[in-house]
């Protein structure tokens, strides 16, 4: 339960420039946002593809990747012109990792996460090192906030929808935000002299739940993503419900079975192409069960294309009921994180502000999700007072509104 610093939501009146990064999984993402208020927004952007090697690479590639693809964008954008390191370009930087916060503009990395195994990070404070490689460039920005995309998707969310909960991803990574009373966190250091009743985001990381291993009930399937993982025994709830390891929970059992001559069993069967890890996207196992081609022809296609495998009739029978199974699990898991939030705080109504890939592509996960939720909190028979709404851009609009309201409580406190 990360204390982001974030405080209060928008009122809708902010207004201003800014450029907003998100270092996701494939892509960074640069954007120039323009608040004009009344929720009025203009925005541009561009994506500069990451390397996969750079996920295990070293600190110095990431920060000076990080700060020449700003630098491009700043000199396509002519905005190199227009700001100067003395009046500088406002910066969000939506960092989706645990980070420990004393402040909104910094952030030191506790644990790496979603695959991530950068050297040298951990522990370090993400915007002082990104600082540094902006200084060495004499980039005019300056880091405002670094923002978790959960958060990030609670106050884009709340920006254009008052009703908006909780800001929750469920997509590479699973995780959700809310807004917690001061009073009510005793980790926060009371001389800094908050008000009990002021509002601030909490980032929960609940993806990092159960990490004893005390709780949630584990396939051997499970253990072995656990095992082979970068970080071993962290990140235990993800690892049963985000969308980086549905895939390759689904590639493990076919594995294991076709190892135990259950599955793919003719001699001329070459099922090879299943040993590389994480080669089947959880896009495969949306697809599967969404195939409603006569005889499943997309699925077999599938197989063919991706792994090689020719699939028989109760083949394709098994490998849809195991996508369900797997999906349905997952759903059923992320609604119980929604649903502790809701609980503690008395949420009775409202919408959950959804991102990411599985709640966005995956045909099922939302029914799922829905009627679990309507499980855990009771609900009675076509009772639907929390929702999942699709949340707005988090990492590009989101995270340039916290730094406008920062900018202004900035102000306040001078005046
Ligand atoms: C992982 C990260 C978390 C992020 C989530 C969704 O759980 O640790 O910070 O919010 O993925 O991207």
């Amino acid at each position: 339960m990360n204390v982001t610093w974030v405080q209060g939501l928008p009122e809708g009146d902010e207004k201003g420039t800014f450029l907003t990064l998100d270092l996701g999984g494939t892509n960074l993402r640069v954007c120039k946002v323009t608040l004009l208020g009344q929720g009025k927004r203009d925005v541009e952007q561009e994506q500069y593809r990451m390397m996969p090697e750079m996920k295990t690479g070293t600190a110095k590639q990431l920060w000076t990747y990080i700060a020449d693809s700003t630098a491009q964008f700043l000199k396509t954008y002519k905005l190199d012109q227009k700001y100067s390191t003395n009046e500088p370009l406002p910066l969000g930087f939506t960092f989706s990792y645990p980070v420990h916060q004393d402040s909104i503009d910094h952030g030191t990395l506790t644990t790496w996460t979603k695959g991530f195994d950068i050297k040298g990070v951990e522990g370090e404070d993400v915007a002082d090192a990104l600082t540094t490689a902006f200084e060495e460039r004499k980039l005019p920005v300056k880091i405002i906030a670094v923002v978790n995309d959960t958060v990030g998707a609670l106050i884009a969310s709340s920006y254009s929808d008052p009703e908006s909960v909780i800001g929750a991803i469920f997509g590479t990574g699973c995780n959700a935000a809310y807004m917690e009373s001061c009073g009510s966190i005793p980790k926060i250091d009371r001389s800094k002299g908050l008000k009990d009743d002021q509002l601030i985001s909490i980032n929960c990381e609940y993806g990092a739940f159960d990490n004893a291993h005390k709780v949630l009930p584990l396939t051997k399937y499970d253990k072995q993503i656990d095992e082979e993982s970068p970080r071993p025994g962290e990140q235990a709830f993800e690892k049963l419900s985000a969308g980086l390891y549905l895939g390759e929970i689904f590639r493990l059992v076919l594995l294991d079975l076709e190892k135990r001559k259950l599955l793919f069993t003719d001699r001329d069967q070459d099922a090879s192409a299943l040993k590389h890890p994480y080669c089947i996207d959880t896009g495969i196992l949306s697809g599967i069960e969404d195939d409603e081609t006569p005889r499943f022809q997309k699925t077999r296609e599938m197989f063919l294309e991706l792994l090689n495998i020719f699939l028989k009739e109760y083949e394709i029978e098994f490998v849809r009921r195991l996508a369900e199974m797997i999906a349905v699990r997952g759903a059923r898991l992320c609604s119980c994180g929604i649903a502790a939030i809701c609980r503690k705080k008395g949420i009775r109504s409202g919408h959950v502000a959804a991102d990411g890939s599985v709640a966005n592509k995956h045909p099922k996960f939302k029914r799922r999700w829905r009627n679990a939720l309507a499980e855990v909190l009771d609900w009675k028979e076509g009772e639907d007072p929390i929702s999942m709404t699709s949340a707005e851009d988090g990492s590009g609009l989101g995270a340039a509104i916290i730094c406008a309201m920062e900018l202004k409580r900035r102000e306040k406190l001078v005046r």
